[in-house]
């Protein structure tokens, strides 16, 4: 597997497999991999002849106060773990190749809808930086198909709606949310839990599965549904952001007739925020 830096280097090794007519999978990640973007891969694997993987702590998603200086960054590790996974290609440009004029004056991507409420509340500018990096990393890649995780369902929808609507010829691939043995989503934030808050952490899985378990059993009580799961994560130590019942394919306010749900959550805990959401079928 190699790892390129530049445009230049990347650029030539696309060329070389477009010539040979290969598709192309891109997966875009922040590095520090855990089992969770290895599934990427291997989805990925399922969809295209190449996989590229980026790895890139993006400024530009992160808010003042935020954890972008202690970010995890392991390159190293993640290569060898790429490597392992069968990855063609690992791209991990420093800051200014993605951003040659700087960060304050770079051309920003905005999606207007999807990015204000969850987590684009709590996070403002958050997923404009997202779009901002992903429209990026397309334009450089090019790929035939990328793969995003569930579990940041809002970002997905939100990646989703920027293909649609800039008609991107690119596919766009959900990969399930990978779990510990006891729920808990994976994700690079839970190195940030202490013994103690790792011990709660999958509470917050548990409140959304009651949730899911009480609609599927026909419950219509969303508001009541959503302050219990939020009770349940107090008292387990948690500061809950948000827990919403929502409809899967818009995130709009679901009624008594929609079918296809989402329960999404947010929640601080000790120094890590984490989100999860289910998908629920009634
Ligand atoms: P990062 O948090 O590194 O996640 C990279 C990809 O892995 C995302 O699509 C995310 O949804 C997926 N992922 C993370 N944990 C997962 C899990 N437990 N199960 C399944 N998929 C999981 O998300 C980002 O980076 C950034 O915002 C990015 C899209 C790279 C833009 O900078």
């Amino acid at each position: 597997m190699d790892v390129v830096t530049t445009k230049e280097m990347l650029r030539e090794q696309l060329a070389d497999w477009r010539h040979h007519s290969d598709h192309i999978a891109l997966v875009p990640t922040m590095g520090n991999l855990h089992d969770g973007h290895l599934e990427l891969i291997k989805l990925a694997r399922q969809h295209a002849e190449r996989v590229v993987v980026s790895v890139f702590v993006n400024p530009t998603q992160f808010g003042d106060g935020e954890d972008y200086d202690d970010y995890p960054r392991t390159l190293e590790l993640d290569r060898r773990r790429l490597k392992r996974a069968k990855a063609d290609l690992l791209f991990a440009p420093e800051v200014d190749v993605l951003y040659p004029f700087g960060v304050d004056t770079a051309t920003s991507v905005t999606v207007p809808v999807l990015t204000g409420e969850f987590c684009g509340e709590s996070r403002p500018g958050h997923f404009d930086g997202v779009t901002t990096v992903v429209a990026r990393l397309f334009s450089l890649v090019q790929p035939d198909v990328a793969i995003f995780g569930q579990k940041d369902y809002q970002q997905l929808m939100i990646v989703k709606r920027l293909v649609e609507d800039m008609s991107l010829p690119i596919e766009i691939v959900a990969a399930p949310t990978q779990r510990e043995d006891d729920g808990l989503a994976m994700s690079s934030r839970n190195q940030y839990l202490s013994e103690d808050e790792r011990r709660s952490a999958p509470v917050l899985y548990a409140a959304l599965q009651d949730i899911a378990r009480a609609l599927e059993s026909g419950a219509h009580d969303y508001g009541d549904l959503e302050e219990r799961a939020s009770e349940a994560l107090r008292a387990a130590g948690f500061e809950p952001e948000y827990v919403s019942i929502r409809r899967a394919e818009t995130l709009d306010p679901p009624d008594r007739e929609t079918d296809e749900l989402v329960v999404l959550a947010a929640a601080q805990l000790g120094k890590a925020r984490l989100i999860d959401n289910v998908l629920v079928h009634v």
